[in-house]
C-alpha cells in the first residue's frame, strides 16, 4: 500500500474481535514504525513502549478508570487483543512535549497498522487513570519515573472495513 492510501484508509475501530490475535511479526513491524517517529529534543530515552496482551491488566485499567471517572465499568480498549502503551519520562525538556512525542509514535503505528491490514485506534481514555495508579504501572513493567500518556489498540474489527476516504483539507486552514 502507498503511504497516502494508508493515511486515507486509517480510521478508528471500536469493535475488535478479542479472539483474533495479531501475529508477533506484525506487532513487531508496527512497533518498529512507531520507533521511527520524530522525537522532540532528541530525547529517545524519554519514551518507553509496553506491548500489552494481558486481558487481566486491561481489565484492571478499566476498573481503575471507571473508579477515577466515577462511571460504570466498561471496556475502554474495545476488545483489542493488543494495546501498545506509550509512556514518557516525568522529566521533560519542555512542558507537554511528551504528549507530542507520544502522538508521533502512535500515529506512525496506526498508519503502519493500516498498511499491513490491522485495525486500530488511538486511545486516551483508560490511559490517564492508569498513569495515576503506581501499583498498576509497576505491574505493567513501566520503568520508574515514567507514566503512560497514550496508547494504540490494534487487532481486527468484527465489521468490514470502510472504504478509503478521499484526502481533503477538512480542518480549518489558511494560506498566507
Ligand atoms: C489524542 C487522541 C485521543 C483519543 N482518545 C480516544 C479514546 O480514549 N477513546 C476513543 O474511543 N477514541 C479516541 N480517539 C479517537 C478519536 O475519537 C478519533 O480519531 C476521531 O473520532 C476521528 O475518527 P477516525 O479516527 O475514525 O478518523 C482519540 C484520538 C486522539 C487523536
Amino acid at each position: 500500500m502507498q503511504t497516502l492510501e494508508a493515511i486515507a484508509k486509517r480510521k478508528s475501530t471500536r469493535d475488535f474481535d478479542p479472539n483474533k490475535a495479531v501475529p508477533d511479526e506484525i506487532v513487531d513491524t508496527i512497533i518498529k514504525a512507531g520507533c521511527q517517529a520524530p522525537i522532540g529534543a532528541g530525547k529517545r530515552d524519554s519514551l518507553h513502549l509496553t506491548v500489552c496482551r494481558s486481558k487481566e491488566i486491561l481489565d484492571e485499567i478499566n476498573e481503575s478508570t471507571a473508579a477515577a471517572m466515577k462511571m460504570e465499568k466498561r471496556d475502554f480498549f474495545y476488545g483489542a487483543p493488543v494495546v501498545i502503551f506509550v509512556s514518557a519520562s516525568e522529566k521533560q525538556m519542555a512542558p507537554g512535549i511528551e504528549y507530542a512525542n507520544a502522538a508521533c509514535v502512535i500515529e506512525n503505528m496506526l498508519i503502519a497498522a493500516t498498511d499491513v491490514g490491522v485495525d486500530n485506534i488511538y486511545l486516551w481514555g483508560g490511559v490517564q487513570a492508569a498513569a495515576k495508579n503506581a501499583d498498576l504501572c509497576a505491574k505493567m513493567g513501566i520503568p520508574e519515573g515514567f507514566k503512560p500518556v497514550s496508547a494504540a489498540a490494534i487487532g481486527y474489527s468484527q465489521s468490514s472495513s470502510a472504504p478509503a476516504r478521499e484526502l481533503s483539507v477538512s480542518l480549518s486552514a489558511n494560506y498566507i
